[in-house]
């Protein structure tokens, strides 16, 4: 039988391999979902066949990952806990779905993945496996075996004769995609510790970040980016240049505690330079293209999204019907916003849409045709009448 392994490259998808051969005696399929990560693909295709994998498939997404989950998650204003803006959660499903086409295509009732016993990952891959394919049975050894720690890890590669080119000391665990890198565990877990400038991969810290404040114009199409300064790009380089240009700004870290789905706080640092620009410059965007109520009731809808989406439950009827309701309100979301920034700040320095609600010739505080100063007074007559009774009987 064969096993399909969600393969990294790194040091523990390494000693999966020969694990699950011992183990389950099984033939192991590598398979490493290209998200975007800044891995050298050809020398994590090398590494697995020096494992003991029979086969490794490397599956370059990151286009349909920005495309279809990203900037999905960025039209629903999807957010965790008012900070997390999910770039692991919004690449598991997809990564899920990877997997299980590779099984299907290998004929492998089996798939493996690397994610401790502990986190979220192991919910969000083994809930996105079962609703596509119910019938594949999930291998988690972080779950099973005795293997502790990294020195451990080490002395079982090295007593199943792998080489690891890869000795330098892990400090963080990381996460990497196109949308962001997170970093936990090390001396981030101690919460009295203020985090280290020189764990950033993608953003400047504020004392590098540019001296000369930069402009940024993002064009969006019913609520989907597609330009960056006037250039139309596809969703993978406007993600790109957006990190390139934000993270020069030291603009898009966070640093917060969270609630994981399996009950404990965790500390984390994420980058996410071109993600805070977008979500940002949306906003903006639909301050002027949605009317009040609208407004409010997608803010709702985007913080329950955003727990949907955290707790792997991206293959969902929930998610689906919020999609839908998404899209349709926005279909007005067209337009350009200009944004300047600094020094990790972000400032509006313009909007402009051809669905705007706004008015100046409405909202200035001149005579208008629509509005007359006298309704004003019997509309507060009668948006004051509780106020007025609760007054009188009181
Ligand atoms: N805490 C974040 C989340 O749950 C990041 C997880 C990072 N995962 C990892 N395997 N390093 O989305
Ligand atoms: C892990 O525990 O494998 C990474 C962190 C997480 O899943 O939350």
């Amino acid at each position: 039988d064969k096993v399909v392994l969600a393969y990294s490259g790194g040091l523990d998808t390494s000693i999966i391999v020969p694990w699950l051969k011992e183990n389950y005696d099984l033939e192991v399929i590598a398979v490493c979902v290209n998200v975007g990560q800044e891995d050298e693909m050809e020398d994590v295709r090398k590494k697995a066949i020096e494992s003991g994998a029979s086969k490794i498939y490397i599956e370059n997404v990151a286009e349909e990952f920005v495309k279809d989950y990203a900037f999905k998650g960025l039209k629903a204003g999807a957010v965790y806990e008012e900070n997390y803006l999910l770039g692991t959660a919004f690449a598991r499903p997809l990564i899920a779905k990877k997997l299980v086409e590779v099984a299907h295509k290998e004929g492998a009732k089996y798939i493996c993945h690397g994610c401790t016993g502990k986190g979220n990952d192991q919910v969000r891959f083994e809930v996105g496996i079962a609703s596509i394919d119910p019938a594949i049975k999930i291998i988690a050894p972080w779950r099973e075996w005795d293997i502790k720690s990294r020195e451990d890890a080490i002395d079982y590669a090295e007593s199943k004769g792998i080489e690891l080119s890869v000795t330098k000391e892990k400090i963080y665990s990381r996460d990497q995609n196109l949308w962001h890198i997170s970093h936990e565990g090390g001396d981030i877990e101690f919460l009295e510790n203020e985090h280290k400038d020189d764990l950033y991969m993608m953003v400047k810290s504020l004392e590098d970040a540019k001296d000369e404040a930069e402009y940024v114009e993002i064009g969006f199409e019913s609520g989907t980016p597609i330009s960056v300064n006037g250039e139309k790009l596809s969703a993978a380089n406007l993600l790109i240049k957006l990190n390139e240009i934000a993270g020069e700004h030291g603009v898009g870290i966070v640093d917060i505690v969270e609630n994981r789905l399996v009950g404990m706080k965790s500390r984390g640092i994420y980058e996410t330079p071109g993600g805070t620009v977008l979500y940002a410059a949306i906003k903006e965007l639909e301050s002027i293209c949605l009317d009040k109520e609208t407004q409010a009731f997608k803010k709702n809808m985007g913080q329950k999204y955003g727990e949907l989406v955290y707790n792997g439950l991206w293959f969902t009827p929930l998610k689906d019907g919020m999609d839908a309701f998404i899209d349709s309100v926005s279909a007005v979301v067209t337009g350009t916003i200009k944004l300047k920034l600094y020094k990790g700040n972000i400032k509006v320095a313009g909007r402009i849409s051809p669905n705007a609600l706004y008015d100046e010739g409405i909202s200035s505080f001149g005579a208008s045709d629509l509005y007359d100063h006298h309704d004003a007074e019997g509309f507060i007559k009668l948006f004051s009448l509780p106020s007025k009774i609760r007054a009188m009987k009181g």
